[in-house]
């Protein structure tokens, strides 16, 4: 990142704008706010997953088609939330939605194999690099069971993961994500804190932190963990951190892991459930070239319907297959699921939507680049693939520590306001990024950035 004159943001104009931004959204979703309330009498909070709150009221959504949604009110906006990057294929897809309803009268669920669930581990057997499959039913169940099987496989019960990364809602890795900052301890030695209440203290312990683009922090931290007779089972990662915005892997970052964890007999597993099928055909295994011995898929996967997968070598699936560890669950492979993901990974996921993605998430990019620059933001445009964010931070972020150091919550949460309101619909939370649909287009890309240059204006005028 190079560096450059950027301007001091007035505090008072950003809290005087989030004002105006959050009266006139408030305004718009007066249906939201009418079905909020009926919502929070049955439904814990209002909303299915705590993920989907927001103050004062969050959104509810009727319909989406392509590039677009519509809310309960018949606001309309571009989505570049797309349900957290789980609908690049876009919504609707005609292909998707064939294949659904084709299998809709079929039959819906036996728990018995299809060969639709065949075909998918095939594609994915090609694309990911990694020969054997076997599915679940979101990104939590996948990261659960690849931690399970990978304990399995080793005899191991530590677990090595990156501090700040988040991989589901599960006890084995619901450790050191969004703590209270000045409490993580030293780099080399982070503390292991649960992300909430209700985590066993037993099971925190035997999730151990390490900083992300710091392989000489982690082999430090893995030796002195084999020192302690506590040696690792698997390092979990995700090959580009996509929830704090997003940190790329710095040169030779991914390779070093991969060299140091072969070198020491640890399972390597790429968590993909973001990245997967989002900044490639084959995930961050084709985007950055570095063969995990593990991968674990959701989101995308199931173009919408929920589904998740877990690939891995040969040897290490052998711990399932001679049922020494049990992956299991009554929907693994649902026929609708698989039906899906059949049709997205052979009609729509092709290799010339992932040109169209890189076309324009480069536009989108280079546009939002432009404005930080027009307007001298400290910040900067970051991504890959279908995924991208602008980072409002001074300096360039590579872990966490950097990231609470430097990132602009309060230029987040205006931004966030400014899209809304301007019918753009953007992924909730200081942490997240924009994810693409195959649907967008150029007008789309070009709209997301004028609404940009809209409150980069404002801010500095
Ligand atoms: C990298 C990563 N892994 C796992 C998960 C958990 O996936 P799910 O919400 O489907 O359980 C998420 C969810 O955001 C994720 O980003």
């Amino acid at each position: 990142m190079a560096q450059r004159a950027v301007v001091e943001i007035d505090r008072k104009r950003i809290a005087e704008l989030t004002e105006r931004e959050e009266a006139k959204l408030n305004e718009s979703t007066q249906g939201s706010k009418r079905l909020f309330e009926r919502a929070r009498r049955s439904l814990t909070g209002g909303v299915p997953s705590s993920y989907h709150l927001r103050d004062p009221w969050p959104i509810y959504l009727a319909e989406g088609k392509g590039p677009r949604i519509w809310d309960v009110d018949g606001n309309e906006m571009l989505d570049f939330h797309n349900g957290f990057g789980s609908m690049v294929q876009g919504h609707a897809h005609p292909a998707i939605t064939e294949a659904v309803e084709t299998r809709l009268r079929l039959g819906t669920q036996f728990a018995a194999p299809t060969e639709d669930g065949v075909v998918v581990a095939e594609h994915l057997a090609e694309r990911f690099r990694l020969p054997k499959w076997r599915y679940t039913n979101s990104g939590s169940e996948s990261t659960m069971d690849a931690i399970r099987i990978a304990r399995g496989f080793t005899g191991r019960d530590t677990i090595v993961k990156i501090f700040g990364s988040y991989h589901g809602h599960h006890d084995y890795v619901m450790v050191s994500i969004g703590v209270p900052y000045d409490r993580i301890g030293d780099r080399e030695t982070y503390e292991s804190l649960p992300y909430g209440e209700g985590i066993p203290q037993a099971v925190v312990d035997m999730t151990v932190a390490v900083p992300f683009n710091d392989a000489g922090a982690m082999e430090r931290r893995i030796e002195r963990l084999i020192e302690e007779d506590r040696k690792p089972a698997c390092v979990i990662m995700e090959a580009a951190m996509m929830n704090l915005g997003i940190v790329l892997p710095e040169p030779g970052y991914l390779e070093a892991v991969r060299e140091l964890t072969e070198r020491h007999g640890i399972v390597l597993v790429f968590d993909e459930v973001k990245t997967g099928l989002c900044i490639a055909g084959g995930g961050a295994v084709e985007r950055f070239g570095v063969q995990p011995d593990m991968i674990t898929l959701a989101k995308s996967l199931g173009a919408g319907l929920p589904s998740g997968a877990i690939g891995a070598t040969e040897e290490i699936m052998q711990v399932v297959e001679n049922e020494r560890v049990y992956q299991v669950g009554t929907f693994n492979g649902n026929p609708a699921s698989m039906a899906a993901a059949r049709a997205g990974l052979e009609q729509v996921l092709t290799p010339e939507a992932y040109e169209h993605l890189d076309a324009l998430n480069d536009r989108l990019m280079a546009g939002c680049e432009a404005v930080v620059e027009k307007y001298s933001l400290p910040g900067y445009a970051v991504g890959v693939g279908a995924k991208g964010c602008v980072t409002f931070s001074p300096e360039k972020i590579v872990d966490y520590e950097t990231f609470k150091a430097n990132q602009d919550g309060e230029l987040m949460d205006l931004a966030w306001l400014y899209n809304m309101n301007r019918g753009i619909f953007m992924t909730p939370g200081r942490e997240e990024e924009w994810t693409l649909s195959v649907t967008h287009s150029f007008d789309d890309c070009d709209a997301f950035v004028g609404v940009f240059e809209e409150m980069a204006h404002d801010l500095t005028a």
